[in-house]
């Protein structure tokens, strides 16, 4: 008989003790976005550290192929927290396409985690959603690390070049920023993607060569 597979969070406890302290002391009135929840561990325990019911309690964008049957399991783990699955807006599709419906939308977010694809591409292109985020927000991205250089140069260039962004105290693997006021423009452009662009075989290499 196959024993049945465990999901679980992919972050330390560490991790999501960090995200459900932050989401209950900063209680957000405003939006909360998480874009990649794999099986939608960590998403459960910040929607039950909400100090106060948000409708939706949470928007997902996840394209939902990291493994078969994504959204059931997602959906399940909801309701095995007490959460009902539908009171979470997933929006299933690729975060690039999501960013654009939204931006075009009106979106805007008190609370974001990003922790999708961590190909520097892809993670610079996902800081474009911090365009949507609200001054005395806070933008979290997992996977800060040596071993995922494509989150770490995407960060530090970000950081480089707004400084209406601060970094907060976090833990080991999640770098937190909060957004101290509006941008003058948007925070991630053509230069940038094509700078994100550049690295990306390099950073290809450099990972098979490991
Ligand atoms: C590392 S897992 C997320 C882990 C989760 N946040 C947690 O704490 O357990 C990455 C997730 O991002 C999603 N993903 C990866 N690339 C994506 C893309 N381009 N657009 C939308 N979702 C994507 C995958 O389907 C997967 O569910």
């Amino acid at each position: 008989m196959t024993a049945p597979t465990v999901y679980r969070s992919e972050m330390t406890e560490a991790q999501v003790e960090y995200l459900t302290d932050l989401v209950a002391s900063e209680d957000f009135a405003g939006a909360h976005l998480e874009v990649g929840t794999a099986s939608g561990m960590t998403l459960a325990r910040m929607i039950r550290a909400l100090p106060a019911p948000h409708d939706p309690a949470f928007v997902v964008v996840d394209n939902m192929r990291y493994f078969p049957d994504q959204m059931d399991t997602v959906r399940g783990n909801l309701e095995s927290h007490g959460i009902d699955p539908d009171r979470v807006e997933f929006r299933v599709g690729d975060s690039g396409d999501a960013f654009e419906a939204a931006a075009r939308a009106g979106d805007s977010f008190d609370f974001m985690v990003i922790d999708a694809s961590h190909r520097i591409r892809k993670v610079t292109g996902d800081l474009r959603w911090t365009r949507l985020l609200n001054p005395g927000g806070v933008v979290c991205l997992h996977d800060y690390h040596p071993s995922f250089p494509g989150v770490v140069k995407s960060v530090h260039r970000f950081l480089r070049r707004h400084s209406s962004y601060e970094r907060m105290p976090s833990v080991d693997g999640l770098v937190a920023l909060r957004k101290t006021g509006p941008s003058r423009r948007p925070e991630i452009s053509w230069v940038d993607r094509a700078w994100a662009a550049g690295w990306h075989v390099p950073l290809t290499i450099a990972r098979r060569a490991n």
